[in-house]
């Protein structure tokens, strides 16, 4: 039997078992992702401008999958309205230690995903297919997890074989899981971003700021989802 990864607390905010950290915030989880990650790296305008055939994304920690979904979503909304881009295809590259389980997943996308919302239909696609370990149907995305610790996520993205156009970085608080965030990650990361390449995370950790400058990213703080007052984006001049 799967012991639980996630703890509901009493305000039914999913908690990380392991990290003692939450997920996110279930209130605004849909848009503040969207705000950090998809508008943090300008998705939308770089799916515009780009002109190879596919677009690249690396995310560390995959958690319940909103963000996965909410880049699908975005990617399927540029598709439909450019059809004849050059760009095809997105593939979304991710590193899972802890996976959750099908009715875990689904609890998270109940409680954060209105039913209305275009996001729904995919959700239920995504744990059909998480089900069946079958990522591969989902159509223009092409979705790879490495089901590992973090320390192997470098060596598993050289093997895909294709450089980084986006990061999401998103390894719960950098206070309570160093793993994610340190500089030794990092430069991996920068070694596997192509030029002009970003990463956007939700902390404004100062070691997380310093880390990635050393790592060799041009860094900017940028004003954090509702109140919260700052976050980082940057890129690889
Ligand atoms: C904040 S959650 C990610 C949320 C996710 N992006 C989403 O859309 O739901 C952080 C994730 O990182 C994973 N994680 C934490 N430490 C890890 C490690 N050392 N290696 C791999 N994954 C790790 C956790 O299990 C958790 O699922």
């Amino acid at each position: 039997m799967h012991e639980s990864t996630i703890i509901w607390n009493d305000n039914q905010i999913p908690i990380s078992r392991y990290f003692d950290d939450v997920y996110f915030n279930t209130d605004g989880a849909v848009d503040e992702t969207r705000y950090v990650f998809i508008e943090g790296n300008c998705l939308y305008d770089r799916f515009l401008q780009h002109q190879q055939e596919t677009f690249t994304i690396g995310e560390t920690g995959f958690g319940s999958g909103l963000s996965f979904l909410i880049t699908w979503q975005t990617f399927k909304q540029f598709r439909q309205k450019n059809p004849n881009s050059n760009l095809k295809k997105l593939n979304f590259f991710s590193v899972e230690k802890y996976p959750l389980s099908a009715s875990e997943m689904s609890k998270i996308h109940n409680k954060v995903i209105n039913h209305n919302d275009a996001l729904w239909p995919l959700a239920k696609q995504l744990q059909d297919s998480l089900k069946r370990s079958d990522v591969d149907s989902l159509e223009e995305a092409n979705l790879l997890i490495c089901y590992d610790d973090i320390s192997c996520f470098a060596d598993f993205l050289v093997q895909q074989n294709s450089f980084i156009d986006a990061w999401f970085f998103d390894g719960f608080s950098p206070a309570k899981n160093p793993d994610m965030w340190n500089e030794s990650l990092f430069k991996h990361c920068y070694q596997l971003t192509r030029e002009k390449g970003t990463f956007a995370t939700f902390t404004a950790a100062g070691f997380v700021r310093r880390n990635l400058i050393n790592a060799g990213f041009n860094v900017e703080k940028r004003k954090g989802f509702g109140l919260k007052r700052e976050m980082l984006i940057g890129q690889k001049i």
